[in-house]
């Protein structure tokens, strides 16, 4: 039984479990409580009989149409709001450079409230449009403009995580602080450690970026010579826990990755930056293989674009790249991007207790996916469903 109102929908839920990238369920029921929670997500047999077991009137059940499905919502690991400014310029600098000609100029408007509001109030609202119902964000340094990203994700109806280095404020269900160093060579040894207390005192998310090209990669070795590597400068400071995501990873070694897996961390791939500043290909099989939890970002404005539609494209095409530099390379499937999309990015933001997948007791966060919409960018044949020719459902959604 639901406790208060219980909104039923019928038709074609699409989400992914830990056994089944792609799990197709079709003809079912899923309820949801007043608390916006999944009650419920039956086989349909009998709607009278469900409505009197779950304690809906069978009137209200919300009916999907023929060529509609629900799926999760999907979840951005990995974007700069702050950036979104010039998503599509000033790819031309590889990153340490790019940061300096750039990222730091524009970053330092955010002092201006008005200037922080109109992107901010953007990018929010275009991730929204994308399907991105969860983000991680990283904001500025600039406090009361984080602050401001975090009231209008929560006013528009996106969850969060929003990083200002050191920001500890928790007045939003759905947005939440993220302690976010930038990255190694921007931080002292000191701020990564009080960084580090922070998050352990508070059980806070931390993000960064992490192995992202190779220049990177040397300097943090010349700045921080006392440690094994760029993961060891992290572990050092007590900065990677099972709340912890890092951004990029494409040179991390296999050595690296074991110790993402002992400490939970998890690897944000973004694969339109990393090709998009020429920073490396993160081989996303291998990071897999070794059990680290991993999602996608978009790294607006590294990378161009704001939708993860496109970021799940880019994960084939850097997954296709590999093979064809390595035919032993097995490549990811479109199946197994969904999966990193949703339940995967769950995982790496540990929030997969709430999100993710179609699970009795999680929050329903959802895409409603109207693949025949009159003048959409796709076109149907005879027979085709859900399972007839299913890459054309996630080769074509439009993005915005
Ligand atoms: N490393 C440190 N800062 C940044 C940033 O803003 N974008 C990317 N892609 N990498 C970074
Ligand atoms: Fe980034």
């Amino acid at each position: 039984m639901c406790s208060g109102q219980c909104n039923p929908f019928f038709g074609t839920f699409v989400h992914s479990t830990p056994r089944a990238a792609v799990e197709i369920l079709q003809n079912c029921v899923l309820g949801v409580d007043d608390k916006g929670k999944i009650a419920f997500i039956e086989k349909h047999q009998d709607v009278v009989s469900l409505s009197e077991i779950w304690g809906f009137e069978t009137s209200d059940i919300r009916q999907l149409g023929q060529y509609e499905f629900l799926m999760p919502g999907m979840v951005d690991t990995h974007i700069h709001a702050s950036q979104y400014s010039y998503a599509g310029t000033a790819l031309d600098l590889p990153l340490l450079e790019w940061l300096n000609t750039y990222t730091f100029p524009v970053e330092a408007k955010y002092k201006d409230l008005d200037f922080a509001n109109d992107v901010y109030t953007k990018v929010v609202r275009r991730t929204l449009k994308n399907g991105t119902t969860t983000a991680c964000y990283f904001a500025t340094i600039h406090t009361d403009a984080s602050l401001l990203l975090g009231e209008l994700a929560d006013r528009f109806g996106q969850r969060a995580l929003v990083g200002k280095v050191c920001m500890d404020y928790n007045s939003y269900p759905n947005v939440k602080p993220v302690v976010t160093p930038r990255f190694a060579p921007s931080c002292s040894s000191s701020l990564l450690s009080e960084l580090g207390e922070i998050a352990n005192n508070n059980k806070l998310h931390v993000q960064s970026h992490i192995s992202e090209n190779k220049e990177e990669v040397e300097l943090v070795k010349t700045l921080f010579p006392g440690c094994k590597s760029y993961t060891d400068v992290y572990l050092k400071h007590n900065l990677l826990t099972d709340r912890t995501v890092m951004a990029h990873g494409c040179h991390l070694t296999d050595e690296e990755l074991e110790i993402f897996r002992e400490t939970g961390s998890a690897v944000s791939h973004c694969p339109n930056s990393n090709i998009s500043i020429c920073s490396g290909m993160l081989n996303v099989r291998n990071v897999l293989n070794h059990n680290v939890k991993l999602g996608l970002g978009t790294d607006v404005a590294g990378g161009y674009s704001p939708s993860m539609l496109d970021a799940m494209r880019r994960t084939l095409d850097t997954s296709k790249a590999l093979t064809i530099q390595d035919p032993q390379h097995k490549t990811l499937s479109f199946e197994e991007v969904f999966r990193l999309a949703t339940l995967g990015g769950s995982e790496a933001l540990s929030l997969d207790d709430q999100i993710g997948n179609f699970v009795v007791g999680k929050d329903f966060d959802a895409l409603r996916v109207n693949v025949c919409v009159p003048d959409g960018p796709i076109d149907l044949f005879p027979g085709e469903g859900p399972k007839v020719r299913q890459s054309s459902y996630w080769s074509f959604l439009p993005s915005y």
